[in-house]
């Protein structure tokens, strides 16, 4: 069947030196369904690792814990975290049940890593890492770059061995939390919560809670009119909330370990509370309410912004828009309800600075969003190892007056949209992989380096050759450099073709209504974002703000972002910016080609198939890279006719 066609991605387990008389045997003490699939699962790790099948004892059955064995415990009052521990031959692995799931995939990775560092402790940085599927039920995917979707076709769900297959993948880098479909819900996505559905979605809730992961859905903010019959959804209204209630118990007793609902309201044309008259608070409390007897959340997303805009009114500044909405309603949220706020106050582009919104919300629990679905990073066509970029933004400091003021300690967890799809390694070009396992174990561990994640996934998909894990890491820590560096210039962003987001098209977005206005001309270039201009600077906290506003102490990589500059600026290399946009395009292209290079001297070393499926797509990288190369320096040429000073070609 389409579709069942699927690698075992970093979970390939091969034979491995090393591994310890523990793998002989395992000992479960504890019930916990996930202390079963981590039994399960080590015991094909060490039987593909030894090539012996070790013995498995259950329950009360203790034979074999005095000598050489895993033995894994499942603490009653243990959550998510683990403790690991070797003494005298036995290693227990001991916490809750799905804290014992994820020491086991811990240990499993230390011997795949070869790392003999077998005490420790950990707990999970935050209590929510989940990913957010744009599938749709007609089994496409929005923004999905790595084929159809697993979980829908022809307006059905679909639960099958890839199923658990995936649910695998995401415990094993520990994430807990799986929305399946598209945030934007229309048609019959509205109708996932009726009996229609709810059969399905039961049993693909079971199965990924043998994984530890709670499933949700993306909901309808006007489902009581879509299939309510009602004739209104407001918030306020008492047939509504009395409607949701009926809704939501119906739903979770056939669905009992839903996590909840992600809603994108009065959105890109979602329905929402506006409709009413109402606030997002009002919108999401009434949701929060009628999930909160099955301990279910709401999370609800701050993409809010008006997408008619004027590209002639310079006063509108859609960056401020998530801040101006939600900052207000600081406190009013109810306690199961997070605000998921995307990462940068634009959308996803290479280079932003971080949202503002995360230094005003002191009194309600928020998400960070990010995307390694790579709408805007090369779109799974082009390496961009996104981890760097995650980590910049969890240590961004916000300065909100407390000790502790990072994105990291502000946030209760995180949230990606997925880069998975049916194509058969998952995720369209193999080395994208690295993206969504290094999402999970940033999410789960907030203080591992991007160096280090790469590092654990690159043994765990091509082994340890010293050669395979130097030039793939290298490969993955320049790679986000690179695509900033060939594409829009420092922070500029939005330089792509319209609609599909792959290429450059300097002007595509120019002269549309979507509020991405980069506003060159032949002198200067850039947004003036500060009091003197739109303000959006004056949204975060001191010192930044002022930060922000001086050109001078504004950081380079955004001052297009932040400020509007002519050509002839001078940049703290020496550089003029038009020098420094030409320069930047030439190198980021032979970065590209440097790409490459690297993969070629690993032929012979990764698997034939996968060595020949990267390098089409690094093929296909550099020949991108070459266009925007081109293009955007013709363009900038052509506005400014200053010539490069090296004499390169342009056009
Ligand atoms: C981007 C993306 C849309 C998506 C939206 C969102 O604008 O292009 O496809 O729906 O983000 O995050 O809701």
């Amino acid at each position: 069947m389409e579709g069942l066609e699927y690698s075992r991605a970093w979970l390939a387990y091969r034979k491995t030196e090393g591994v310890g008389d523990f793998a002989g045997s395992i000992v479960c003490r504890g019930g916990g369904v996930q202390l079963k699939t981590a039994a399960t699962e080590l015991k094909a790790a060490f039987e593909a690792m030894t090539g012996r099948t070790p013995e498995t004892m259950e329950g009360e059955d203790e034979r074999g814990a005095d000598r050489p064995c895993v033995l894994l415990i499942e603490e009653a009052s243990g959550g998510e975290g683990y403790r690991m521990e070797l003494k005298d031959g036995v290693m227990t692995v001991s916490g809750g049940s799905c804290g014992v799931l994820y020491g086991a995939f811990a240990l499993i990775r230390k011997l795949a890593c070869g790392d003999t560092d077998f005490n420790e402790a950990k707990a999970p940085s935050k209590p929510l890492r989940m990913l957010n599927h744009w599938d749709n039920l007609d089994g496409s995917i929005e923004r999905g770059y790595s084929g159809a979707s697993f979980f829908f076709r022809d307006n059905k769900v679909v639960v099958n061995e890839r199923t658990e297959a995936y649910a695998r993948l995401l415990a094993s880098c520990g994430i807990n939390g799986a929305a399946i479909n598209n945030v934007n819900v229309k048609g019959a996505a509205s109708r996932l919560i009726t009996s229609e559905y709810l059969g399905r979605l039961r049993e693909m809730s079971e199965i990924f809670w043998r994984w530890g992961i709670r499933l949700y859905l993306s909901l309808d903010f006007a489902a009581p009119l879509s299939i309510g019959g009602l004739g209104t959804a407001d918030p306020l209204d008492e047939a509504v909330r009395a409607w949701w209630k009926d809704k939501m118990a119906e739903v979770f007793s056939a669905v009992p370990r839903l996590g909840g609902f992600v809603v994108k309201a009065d959105s890109e044309g979602r329905p929402g509370p506006f409709s009413y008259g109402r606030s997002h608070a009002e919108g999401a409390n009434m949701l929060a309410e009628a999930v909160r007897p099955y301990g279910g959340l709401i999370i609800w997303r701050c993409f809010v912004y008006n997408c008619r805009q004027d590209w002639r009114d310079t006063k509108t500044d859609r960056a401020r828009a998530a801040c101006d909405s939600f900052a207000p309603l600081d406190g009013s949220f109810a306690d199961n309800v997070y605000l998921q706020i995307k990462n940068g106050p634009m959308d996803f582009q290479v280079r932003e600075p971080v949202s503002p919104l995360f230094g005003k919300l002191r009194r309600t629990k928020c998400l960070l969003e990010v995307q390694i679905a790579q709408e805007y990073t090369g779109q799974q066509r082009h390496v961009c190892y996104l981890i760097p970029q995650f980590k910049e933004i969890l240590s961004f400091r916000t300065f909100n007056g407390s000790e502790r003021d990072a994105v990291a300690d502000v946030i209760g967890g995180m949230a990606a949209v997925s880069n998975t799809g049916s194509d058969c390694n998952w995720t369209g070009h193999d080395l994208a992989a690295a993206n969504l396992y290094g999402f999970g174990r940033l999410a789960f561990d907030n203080a591992l380096s991007a160096e280090d994640i790469a590092g654990e996934w690159i043994a765990l998909t091509y082994g340890r050759g010293e050669k395979v894990i130097r030039n793939i890491r290298k490969m993955l820590m320049n790679s986000h450099a690179a695509y900033e560096k060939y594409t829009a210039p420092l922070g500029i962003g939005w330089m792509c073709a319209p609609g599909t987001h792959y290429g450059p098209s300097p002007e595509g977005y120019e002269y549309d209504r979507w509020g991405t206005y980069h506003r060159a001309d032949h002198l200067a270039i850039g947004v003036d974002r500060t009091p003197a201009g739109t303000g959006y600077t004056e949204q975060y906290n001191p010192p930044l703000n002022a930060i922000y506003a001086d050109r001078e102490t504004c950081p380079e990589e955004l001052l297009l972002f932040f400020h509007r500059l002519p050509y002839t600026y001078r940049l703290k290399s020496g550089k003029t910016l038009i020098q420094h946009i030409y320069d930047a395009h030439f190198e980021g292209a032979g970065e590209a080609a440097e790409l490459i290079r690297l993969w070629k001297e690993l032929e012979g070393e990764v698997e034939p198939g996968a060595y020949l499926r990267v390098l089409e797509r690094l093929n296909e990288q550099l020949q991108s890279a070459e266009e925007w190369r081109d293009v955007i320096n013709s363009y900038f040429w052509r506005k400014t006719m200053i010539p490069d000073e090296k004499g390169r070609k342009l056009y």
